[in-house]
């Protein structure tokens, strides 16, 4: 599987040219503030998600484009933003190997630091014209929002179906990934929405936002085909701590026994307080064809992914955004 810094070869120049503007944007010199912005910058991520507006706008024009290069770092700091949120609402204290906001600050702070990401990213953002982007990206923001509200109410009634699941996935994760595909487009289509690139360009994310998440919940099992759960830098098994109900889990609950249900959902139930419940879950699960099922589900994600990119002529940024898809279903954190 290819690097990310293979991928980012043919937007290398751009991309460089981003890291400057978000740590610009992010940095703050007022004295509360500016400790955190530190942090933040510090703990760095993946940064997947504006490699993915780069790649679409190169693909449709010049990565190198200003209204790409902030819509890259408007999705960026929405992406933070969620995170530190994200972390609050999960209770989860430790991502990217350190300690969340969260768990430094405690949550008042957290929130406020999630506001702090979120309102730069979008002043950045009109700075620069970026309408079509701050658009796109407070859409996704809006389904986000949902399907974190949707996943809240089906852990607590502990009945999520494979169909819930994939509404659920679709609003918190591919819903910002289709967003970062598609202000890369934008910004070479002139904000057009309707543009065919545009449209090719959300599904294109929407898919890898799918196949995306089901390998995070893959990864939080520690069952991913190359997942090294030291890597992940995130605690193992907090989504069954939680009660989220992911694929290899719904997958696992089908066609057992009524019986072996109920024992599963006492556990599931159990699983926040107790750490023998979640060692009875994760058996469970690596024991039926629920990982293998997963993967499967996220595999053919992938596969129409890639077969949208067969309608632009072969270039390095065609084979960059082919590694990235695979990149997706590969990566171990
Ligand atoms: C984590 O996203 C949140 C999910 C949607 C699963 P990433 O795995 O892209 O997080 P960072 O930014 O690289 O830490
Ligand atoms: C992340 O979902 C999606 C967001 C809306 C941020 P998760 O809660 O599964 O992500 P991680 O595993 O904490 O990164
Ligand atoms: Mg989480
Ligand atoms: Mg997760």
């Amino acid at each position: 599987m290819a690097h990310l810094d293979e991928i980012i070869a043919p937007v290398a120049a751009a991309f460089e040219a981003f890291r400057e503007r978000l740590d610009a944007a992010t940095r703050s010199e007022e004295p509360f503030m500016r400790p955190i912005t530190r942090d933040i910058l510090r703990s760095g991520g993946k940064q997947m998600r504006p490699l993915l507006t780069l790649l679409a706008a190169a693909l449709h024009g010049e990565a190198g484009d200003p209204k790409a290069l902030a819509g890259a770092v408007l999705i960026e700091m929405i992406h933070w933003s969620t995170l530190v949120h994200d972390d609050v609402i999960d209770e989860a204290y430790v991502r990217r190997g350190e300690w969340t906001p969260g768990a430094l600050l405690r949550s008042k702070s957290a929130v406020l630091t999630g506001d702090y990401l979120f309102s730069k990213g979008l002043g950045q953002a009109a700075r620069a014209g970026c309408f079509g982007a701050m658009r796109a990206t407070t859409r996704a923001i809006e389904l986000l929002v949902d399907g974190e509200l949707m996943q809240m109410e089906h852990a607590r009634r502990m009945d999520t179906t494979e169909a819930v699941y994939t509404e659920i996935i679709r609003h918190k994760t591919a819903a910002l990934l289709a967003a970062a595909a598609e202000c890369g487009a934008l910004a070479a289509c002139g904000d057009d929405p309707e543009a065919e690139g545009v449209r090719k360009m959300y599904r294109f994310g929407e898919l890898l936002g799918l196949a995306f998440q089901i390998q995070d919940d893959l990864l939080d099992f520690g069952f991913a085909a190359n997942g090294d759960p030291l890597k992940t830098g995130k605690v193992l098994c907090n989504d069954l701590r939680e009660r989220k109900m992911t694929l290899p889990l719904i997958r696992a609950l089908e066609g057992v026994p009524a019986s072996t249900r109920r024992q599963a959902l006492k556990h599931l139930r159990r699983a926040g307080e107790r750490s023998a419940s979640v060692a009875w879950l994760r058996d469970f699960v690596a024991q039926s064809d629920g990982p293998a099922y997963a993967a499967g589900v996220m595999g053919r994600y992938h596969a129409e992914a890639v077969g949208l990119l067969e309608a632009y002529p072969e270039s390095p940024v065609r084979r960059a955004l082919t590694a990235y898809a695979d990149y997706v279903v590969g990566r171990a954190f």
